[in-house]
Parts: C-alpha cells; sequence; structure tokens
C-alpha cells in the first residue's frame, strides 16, 4: 500500500501479487492490483481482478466505475454501460460516471436515457462545459438541432473559448442552413484547436459550405463514431417509414437479373455494414467475402452467418492484398463516402478478374464533378463516373437513376452503375 500511495506501481504491483498469492480473497490487493493492470494496459487481467473484488463488494461504487473504464478501454461498451449505470444508482453524486454513463448511452444509440443523464449531470455541475457539449451532441442526434444551438450558446456565453462548443455550434449552424454562423464558429474552433485535436468534420462543413476545397473523402473518425451509433439499429432503422435507405434493395434488384449461374462467383461486399447484402447476394456466390471499418457493423454481420470472409479493414488496402481475387464487387452507400473515386477504381481493377463486375450507389450530383452534399457526404456527376471508369480501365454496362434513400420523406436522388473491368 504505501508503495501504491508513493505511485510506484512497478514495486506495489508485486507485492499485490504476492499478497494475493497468500490469501486470493484479499479485496484491497484484488481491487488496486486491478486498476494498476488497466493503468498499465493489462486489460483482461485488469478486469479478471476486478470482477473478482466485485464478488467480495458486489456494492463498490470505486470497483464498478474501475470496471466500467477497463470494459470501456477494451472497446466492449454494451457490458460498460450497465456496471456504470448500477455504480450511479448506489452513489448518485458521481458525476463523471453519469456523463460517462450519458456518452456511452450515445454511443449505443440509446439517445432518450443519454439525455436524462448528461441533464441529470448538468443540473449538478452547470460550470461544467463538457457536459453541455455531450447534452447538444445528444440533441442534434436526436435531429433536435436548434436545442443544441441553444445549449451551445449557453455555454459560450460563460466559456467564449471553449473549443468543442466552437465546433459543435459550427456543424449545427451547417446542418440548419445558417451559413454566416457556421462559418465563424468553424473558423473560431480551427484557431482553438489544440494540435492533437480532429478538425476533419469542421473542414468537411466548410468544404460543404463552399469555403475550402473538398478532401478525398469522409474522415475516418467521425465515421466510426456514426457507425458504432447507428450498428445496433441499423437493420430497423434502413426500414423505417420516410427514412429508408434502398441501397440493398438496388443491389437485389440487379442480382436478380443477372445472368451468372448460382453458386460460380467469388463475390466481395465493399463496406458490407451489417451485412444486408450478404443474403442478396449469397445465392450467386462460391465465395462471399465482406469487409467494413467498423467492427459493430460487422458484428451485426457476423450474426447473419453468410459471409465467408469478414474484415474489418479498409476496403482499399483489402482490395490491394487480394490481386485478381474476385468476379464481383459490390458497394451499396459506400462511394458515398469517398470524393475521388479513382484511387478505389484502380484498386477494384486490380483485384477482379478479367470481365469482372462493380455494382455499386452512389448520390447524383447536381452541378460539380464531385460535391459534398448537406449531410456531409459526396455526390458524383455521371459524367465524372463514366470519365473516372474509362480512366481505370472499366466499362459502364448501366448507369441508372434510382433514389438512394428517402430523408423525412423527400427522396434523395441516386445512380445505380455496373461496371466491368475491360
Ligand atoms: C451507409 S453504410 C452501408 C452498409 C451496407 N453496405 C448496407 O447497404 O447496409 C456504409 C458502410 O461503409 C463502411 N465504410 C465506409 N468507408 C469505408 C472504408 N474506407 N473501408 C471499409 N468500409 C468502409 C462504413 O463503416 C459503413 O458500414
Amino acid at each position: 500500500m504505501a508503495a501504491h500511495q508513493a505511485r510506484d506501481p512497478a514495486r506495489a504491483a508485486p507485492l499485490f501479487a504476492q499478497v494475493l498469492e497468500a490469501d486470493p480473497s484479499c479485496l484491497d490487493a484484488l481491487y488496486l492490483l486491478g486498476t494498476l493492470h488497466a493503468e498499465s494496459g493489462k486489460l483482461p487481467e485488469a478486469e479478471s481482478l476486478l470482477l473478482q473484488a466485485l464478488k467480495i463488494q458486489p456494492k463498490s461504487p470505486y470497483i464498478l466505475t474501475n470496471l466500467a473504464n477497463v470494459f470501456l478501454m477494451q472497446g466492449k461498451i454494451d457490458q460498460a454501460a450497465p456496471v456504470l449505470a448500477r455504480a450511479l444508482a448506489l452513489k448518485p453524486d458521481l458525476v463523471e460516471a453519469e456523463i460517462n454513463l450519458g456518452i456511452l448511452l450515445r454511443r449505443l444509440g440509446r439517445l432518450a436515457e443519454s439525455e436524462q443523464h448528461l441533464r441529470s449531470a448538468l443540473g449538478k455541475r452547470r460550470e461544467w462545459p463538457q457536459i453541455a457539449v455531450n447534452l447538444a451532441l445528444t440533441l442534434a442526434d436526436l435531429e433536435r438541432r436548434d436545442e443544441a444551438v441553444a445549449e451551445l450558446e449557453a455555454v459560450l456565453g460563460r466559456h467564449p473559448d471553449y473549443a468543442p462548443a466552437h465546433e459543435m455550434l459550427g456543424l449545427q449552424h451547417g446542418h440548419l442552413g445558417h451559413e454566416a454562423a457556421a462559418v465563424t464558429h468553424l473558423r473560431r474552433f480551427i484557431e482553438l484547436a489544440r494540435p492533437e485535436s480532429d478538425t476533419s468534420e469542421a473542414w468537411l462543413m466548410l468544404a460543404k459550405l463552399s469555403q475550402e476545397p473538398a478532401p478525398q473523402r469522409y474522415p475516418v473518425s467521425p465515421l466510426l463514431r456514426n457507425y458504432e451509433r447507428k450498428a445496433a439499429s441499423w437493420d430497423t432503422d434502413v426500414g423505417r417509414a420516410g427514412n429508408e435507405f434502398l441501397g440493398p434493395r438496388h443491389i437485389g434488384d440487379w442480382v436478380s437479373t443477372c445472368a451468372a449461374a448460382p453458386g460460380t462467383l467469388s463475390i466481395v461486399d465493399l463496406g458490407c455494414g451489417t451485412g444486408l447484402c450478404g443474403p442478396l447476394l449469397k445465392p450467386l456466390a462460391s465465395r462471399l467475402a465482406g469487409v467494413d471499418l467498423s467492427r459493430p457493423m460487422l458484428e451485426q454481420a457476423l450474426a447473419k452467418d453468410c459471409y465467408d470472409e469478414l474484415d474489418c479493414s479498409d476496403l482499399s488496402g483489402f482490395l490491394q492484398a487480394r490481386p485478381a481475387a474476385f468476379d464481383l464487387a459490390v458497394a451499396s452507400g459506400v462511394f458515398i463516402l469517398f470524393g475521388d473515386l479513382a484511387p478505389i477504381f484502380g484498386c477494384l481493377h486490380a483485384a477482379l478478374r478479367g470481365g469482372g463486375r462493380v455494382v455499386f450507389t452512389a448520390y447524383r450530383a447536381e452541378r460539380d464533378d464531385v460535391e459534398v452534399r448537406h449531410n456531409l457526404h459526396f455526390a458524383h456527376l455521371p459524367k465524372y463516373l463514366r470519365r473516372v471508369a474509362a480512366d481505370s480501365g472499366f466499362e459502364i454496362d448501366a448507369l441508372t437513376d434510382c433514389v438512394h434513400e428517402f430523408e423525412q420523406g423527400v427522396a434523395q436522388p441516386g445512380l445505380l452503375v455496373v461496371m466491368r473491368r475491360t
């Protein structure tokens, strides 16, 4: 204990381990060695010790919050949430635990509960600006953007240079079409941001507002946050009346007209997400692979049990590692996350066999070859797709207008493209 209090973990850890050899149920040693392991990144060991400590003292909010942190550090967010909730039920004044729970519930897409916990935390610590910013994030996810703006303006009234509030306020104004305010707050955020901060979404919104050139692709960290939140309810959300996402339906329609004999094609589902295209492609496949950057989305795909391989990686690297491996590549709602498609088409050319096909959906642009849309995704002009396809060694078999999805009842114009490797 003295070594621990002197912040000398290298000396304390082996001593606690010796204590546990002599007495495996020594609560202090289980708890403190567990927290030391967590600090030094030995997460499975930390989890096991804290679980043993919890068996001895199931009502300790401190063991529970440390265990929740260890779950979080391992990405086990659905295990962390109930543990944090239990800690809070035992000790309601653990404000940081309540904030973390609010954030976690948002990450899990449980927005009403997230709002409830963040409001409760804000009631206890109105002066902490990070609570209001997190509440605003949850409100924005609930599509209550005006309320989010009001919370953020109140924060900036008290903390005028709080960078995260400028970022969020700029993004919300951008989504609401308030251009001047969006630009002011995004520029201020970029000025104030620490060097290690992620400014990619701010630059993307500035590009959408025609203030900056469009980036190559949608930035990875907000992409991972978005799909982590959407994974559990993706399959039901895409069918919600007025907000249907039609990518898999278009792919299914194409499959039903495709002349290939059943069970003959080596297929890759790019950005396969939760695997909605998997069952549609399976009948054609001699082998079916899926690749996606988002692990929570892939976990849902795994449960569908129809892919021979699922890989958590970037689709470009995946294709580069598999030359001449596929007869068919499918991308439903995935190329909308890329501006310039030339690098991907290059990777596809190398990964397909002669005569191999690519079937994908895109948003249809209105004016420019590549546009950043209001949802910060990319749209492409048909003539741009034709040109990049030809330059990359593809012939267009079909390029047809379609509805990519509905947004609050409004059809979003899309394209279904089938191209063949020449
Ligand atoms: C709109 S969702 C579509 C999911 C699925 N294709 C469907 O139709 O339901 C886009 C998916 O593409 C994935 N994605 C985006 N960029 C990617 C990349 N560079 N590499 C791999 N996956 C990517 C995302 O993680 C997400 O799961």
